[in-house]
């Protein structure tokens, strides 16, 4: 089956530079992950609302952080941000060293700020010389390498194989007829597929789904009324260790999800386009999905798979020349253009979403606003080099431009 393929599981992480998983580095992060010094009463550690056997989730609609008060969202659980374009529910981190900073100066969370947490930790001689053999270069308890090394920890947190992996590579026998129905539907007529695809299953793309409440979600990060109520697609593996679910914990069960997609959308102008419309499913459906999802957990409470750094290539690849650029299916293509300083580059909406074109760059900082379905922006680049444009809903859409000297 072809769909096979589109679900295989990569054979390693990606990391900028070998030393970001370093076994030093990655055991430090560990406990600095559970170490309570980090929030501002000493009671609470990324692992009080990250609990490993609740899949990194804490297992209630709303936690609590050193205020006692009911944080804004649900807490998500950690699986696989190695792989992650953005974080937070409303994508708000562009990097999991840039994430660590807003629990720990959360008032909510865990009260304190970056440089409290770096004196807390550095009166500790043990926690120096972890630093110092994490951080040969820079053996300094400082902020940057606190940060770093929470996210080397986090990196590691590769959800295991599941039986659905199995059938993936090729075990006919690894899914009951039921699950294999579930993921026809999933992959068919209920369109699930169009937003959690990938071995991950999601498109890290920002979608109003229809859940109630006022929560702007991507729309506030953007300053963009389209992207409002638009949250992060969620991965879907080792959800049953993550109820309840959804930005706002407010959907207890996976059943309850799926109801949600047949009866609970509330119609908004900002859904998004990739949601099915009028969706029917009978019970026998309904169950033969939630089978399906339940084969991408684990039977026992997961424990991180252990899967080796690859370090990724920086350099941009060779574009091709070219002024105009498609977004069918929320991709750039070409994904990589040349063009010559001062021409003109129209960026065509050809695809059926709404789309949010953006550079953000000391040279040029460009956004498009809300660039709907049909219609053309055109962006001018006047000084020489390479430059990324992005798509504020869609940021895993990528365009690298190469601009050059006019003659
Ligand atoms: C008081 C509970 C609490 C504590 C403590 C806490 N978190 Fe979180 N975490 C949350 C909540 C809630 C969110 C979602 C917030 C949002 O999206 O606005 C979150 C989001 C995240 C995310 C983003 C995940 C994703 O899918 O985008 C990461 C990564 C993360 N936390 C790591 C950490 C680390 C590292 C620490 C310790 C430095 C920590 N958290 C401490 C509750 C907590
Ligand atoms: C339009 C894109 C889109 C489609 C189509 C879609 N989802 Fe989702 N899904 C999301 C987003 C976005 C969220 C998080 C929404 C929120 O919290 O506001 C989500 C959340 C979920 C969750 C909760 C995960 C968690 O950790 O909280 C599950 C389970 C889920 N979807 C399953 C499905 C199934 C099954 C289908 C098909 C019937 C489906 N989704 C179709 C985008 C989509």
């Amino acid at each position: 089956m072809a769909w096979r393929a589109a679900f295989a599981r990569p054979a390693s992480v990606p990391v900028a530079d070998a030393a970001d998983l370093s076994p030093a580095r990655i055991e430090l992060g560990r406990r600095l992950f559970e170490d309570p010094r980090l929030s501002a009463n000493g009671l609470l550690s990324c692992a009080s609302c990250h609990d490993s056997k609740l899949s990194f989730a804490d297992g209630v609609a709303l936690g609590k952080g050193i205020a006692g008060t009911p944080l804004a969202r649900h807490t998500p659980m950690l699986w696989n941000l190695a792989w992650g374009r953005t974080l937070f529910w409303d994508g708000r981190a562009a990097s999991l060293e840039e994430q660590a900073r807003g629990p720990i100066e959360n008032p909510l969370e865990m009260g304190s700020t970056v440089t409290k947490a770096v004196a807390g930790v550095s009166s500790d001689a043990t926690m120096r010389t972890a630093f110092a053999a994490a951080f040969p270069e820079r053996p300094q308890v400082s902020e940057d390498n606190l940060l770093a090394a929470l996210a080397a920890f986090e990196r590691t947190l590769v959800s295991p194989e599941t039986r659905f992996d199995h059938w993936v590579k090729g075990d006919d026998g690894a899914l009951t007829s039921e699950e294999l129905a579930g993921f026809r539907l999933f992959t068919g007529k209920a369109g699930c597929v169009s937003c959690h695809s990938g071995w991950r299953f999601t498109d890290e793309a920002f979608h109003d789904i229809g859940l109630a409440g006022e929560d702007k979600g991507r729309g506030a990060i953007l300053g963009l009324a389209a992207a409002d109520h638009a949250f992060k697609t969620p991965s879907l593996r080792e959800l049953a260790w993550t109820a309840p679910y959804m930005h706002d914990g407010s959907l207890a069960t996976l059943e309850e999800v799926v109801d949600h997609y047949v009866s609970g959308v509330r119609d908004r102008p900002t859904l998004s386009a990739d949601l099915p419309r009028g969706l029917s499913l009978t019970a026998e459906e309904r169950a033969q999905l939630v089978a399906f999802l339940n084969a991408l957990s684990s039977d026992d409470p997961p424990r991180a798979a252990s899967l080796p750094p690859t370090v990724q290539a920086s350099a941009p690849e060779p574009g091709v020349s070219a002024t105009t650029v498609s977004q069918k299916n929320k991709t750039f293509a070409p994904g990589s253009i040349r063009l010559v300083a001062g021409t003109g580059l129209t960026i065509v909406n050809d695809d059926t979403r709404t789309h949010n074109v953006r550079v953000d760059d000391p040279r040029l900082a460009y956004n498009s606003a809300a660039q709907e379905p049909g219609d053309k922006v055109v962006l001018t680049f006047g000084e020489p080099g390479f430059y990324t444009v992005t798509c504020g809903i869609h940021p895993q859409m990528r365009l690298t431009v190469e601009v050059s000297r006019a003659e």
